[in-house]
């Protein structure tokens, strides 16, 4: 152990005498009933998050307890701490708008406190995003452990998992062919135990995101929340931990630009959510880590879907997990990925893919040489609508919409939305372009609103997909012919604040460009009477629209960003 202070010693709280301090410290320590001898010993963080309004972290108190042995029996002290937690369907107006506050406040708190290292539990779709951008800020060892994902239910004989199925029978309903009766049957038997959403949305690959990076243990991203192993790997990374304590390998050796790309190939591969790609370029972009849309592309037309997991495909996180998992598709990519990044453990990636893999169950993670899809499942789009890029999720999108021109029908932000999709009244052709303005980050904290639903007389009369366009997000659980995340947004002045109804639109997934078909000319004299939406006035709120950067910069604050060396503790 070096001369430098640690355990408890670390961070001494400001009183001008440090030796009081010391003592201090200790004496209310012993408050807590702790013997001098674990007082002494090297101490590892717990940042918590459990919430009566976050149904996914339901287990965090067995994984808590879990960590905490696997710290005390490697030699160290545990100290669990609680930070903001993020229920996705608890919080209003989005819980988008709060994963910066729970990144500040894991960062802060992982510095203000006497630890060593810190395992961080997190699930929710928001919450591991934060814990990462947290911990890469804060550079204090960490690792990620994640609540694990949902086991599925049954309804009249068919199997059912939030969220993809969610939307898949409200979609139903809406149309008409599931009365109110069943819909409040299927109510109940979507989210039938603990964890996170059952499919491939955000939280899944916000875990395997991790995985990929090095900053779980590997093999624990898709253990499901309620399997005897996830405590195993609880123990695991608690025992982890103190070993970190020792390398004292940080979170900005191993989010490195090559780890980062290894993620993005598991993205395409996992044909994961659209928001991940707002949440690493977040996380990349704390440790000055930028991969271009040029990049992006070629890594998307490089790397072909292996998961045949919702909501692109057909099977739930707990087949992948029993497929083979992480480790399984690590092995199928491996020509593509860089066997020089570490992971927590110091292990180079080469050396973990060394090992014998077990049994693979090739229905769910094909092989290479017979792919879901060739090509990646998602695009960076770019064009007159979206000068600073978009995204579109061409695995969940219907081909025939790919090369699509259309008439546009506008909706100018979330309330007008909700006003008038369902109007009898709403001119509204199935070959039209849905656009939906002012839903970015700047105007409305980025909501899962980008997943517009079919105007219920067109889905009534059978339509299953149209082009839909706006500057929001959409739950990873969703499907469609979806541009996403248009920058910059209509509420800063972007090209997508011009739109009227009855422009044309050009999207070309081939081209990868999405373009309004209006002259330059009348689009600048519609933006000359352009004015900004009013800011608020006070609070996070305020701080929120006056700081958050737009979707390609990850939709983290401006402060927040890299500026030259990682904080040291
Ligand atoms: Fe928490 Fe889906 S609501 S992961």
């Amino acid at each position: 152990m070096s001369d430098e202070p640690h355990g408890l010693d670390r961070g001494l709280t400001n009183y001008g005498d440090r030796d009081f301090a010391r003592f201090l410290r200790r004496s209310f320590a012993r408050s807590m009933g702790i013997s001098p001898d674990l007082l002494a010993r090297p101490v590892v963080g717990i940042a918590m998050t459990p919430s009566d309004f976050n149904n996914c972290h339901r287990t965090m108190p067995e994984l808590v307890e879990a960590v905490s042995r696997g710290v005390l029996a490697a030699g160290a002290l545990p100290r669990a701490f609680p930070t903001v937690s993020l229920g996705e369907v608890f919080l209003n107006p989005t819980s988008m708008m709060y994963r910066n506050l729970m990144a500040m406040d894991t960062e802060e708190m992982i510095l203000a406190q006497p630890m060593d290292a810190v395992v961080l539990i997190g699930g929710c779709d928001k919450t591991v995003p934060a814990q990462l951008m947290g911990a890469a800020s804060a550079d204090l060892p960490a690792i990620q452990l994640v609540t694990g994902p949902m086991s599925t239910g049954r309804h009249r004989g068919e199997r059912l998992g939030a969220c993809t199925d969610c939307r898949g029978y409200w979609a139903r309903h809406r149309a008409g062919s599931i009365d109110a009766a069943e819909i409040a049957e299927v109510e109940g038997r979507l989210s039938v135990t603990a964890g996170t959403c059952a499919v491939m949305g955000t939280a899944s690959t916000m875990a395997c995101i991790a995985e990929a990076l090095g900053m779980s243990l590997p093999g624990t991203a898709a253990i499901p929340a309620v399997h005897a192993d996830r405590l195993v790997a609880a123990e695991a990374s608690g025992r982890a931990a103190v070993q970190l304590i020792a390398t004292k390998i940080r979170p900005s050796q191993v989010i490195t630009e090559n780890s980062v790309e290894n993620a993005i190939r598991v993205l395409m591969a996992l044909s994961g959510s659209t928001n991940a790609i707002v949440h690493l370029a977040a996380i990349a972009g704390r440790l000055g880590i930028r991969i271009s849309p040029e990049r992006f592309n070629q890594i998307s037309d490089e790397t072909p879907v292996l998961v045949d997991l919702k909501p692109v495909g057909q099977g739930y996180m707990e087949d992948f997990h029993a497929a083979g998992g992480m480790g399984a598709l690590l092995r199928e990519l491996r020509p593509l990925l860089h066997l020089d990044t570490r992971d927590i453990e110091g292990r180079t990636l080469a050396e973990r893919l060394d090992e014998p893999g077990g049994w693979v169950d090739r229905a769910v993670i094909r092989p290479f040489s017979d792919p879901v899809s060739p090509v990646g499942g998602l695009v960076a789009l770019s064009g007159s609508l979206a000068p600073d890029g978009a995204i579109f999720k061409r695995a969940a999108a219907t081909p025939e919409l790919f090369e699509s021109e259309g008439r546009a029908v506008v909706f100018t932000g979330l309330e007008d939305l909700s006003r008038r999709i369902d109007d009898p009244d709403l001119d509204v052709e199935a070959d039209d372009i849905l656009v939906l303005q002012n839903a970015g980050p700047h105007a409305a904290g980025m909501p899962e609103a980008g997943y517009l639903p079919i105007p219920k007389k067109l889905a009534r009369a059978g339509v299953k997909d149209m082009v839909r366009i706006s500057d929001a997000r959409m739950s990873g659980t969703a499907f469609g012919a979806i541009v996403l995340h248009v920058a910059p947004e209509a509420a800063v002045g972007g090209q997508l604040a011009a739109v009227r109804d009855g422009d044309r639109i050009r999207l070309s997934i081939r081209d990868k460009r999405v373009d309004l078909l209006v002259a330059p000319e009348e689009v600048a004299r519609r933006m000359a009477g352009f004015t900004p939406p009013p800011m608020p006035e006070r609070g996070y709120k305020a701080l929120y629209r006056r700081t958050v950067t737009q979707a390609p910069e990850g939709c983290d604050f401006d402060f927040l960003t890299h500026r030259g060396a990682p904080r040291t503790p």
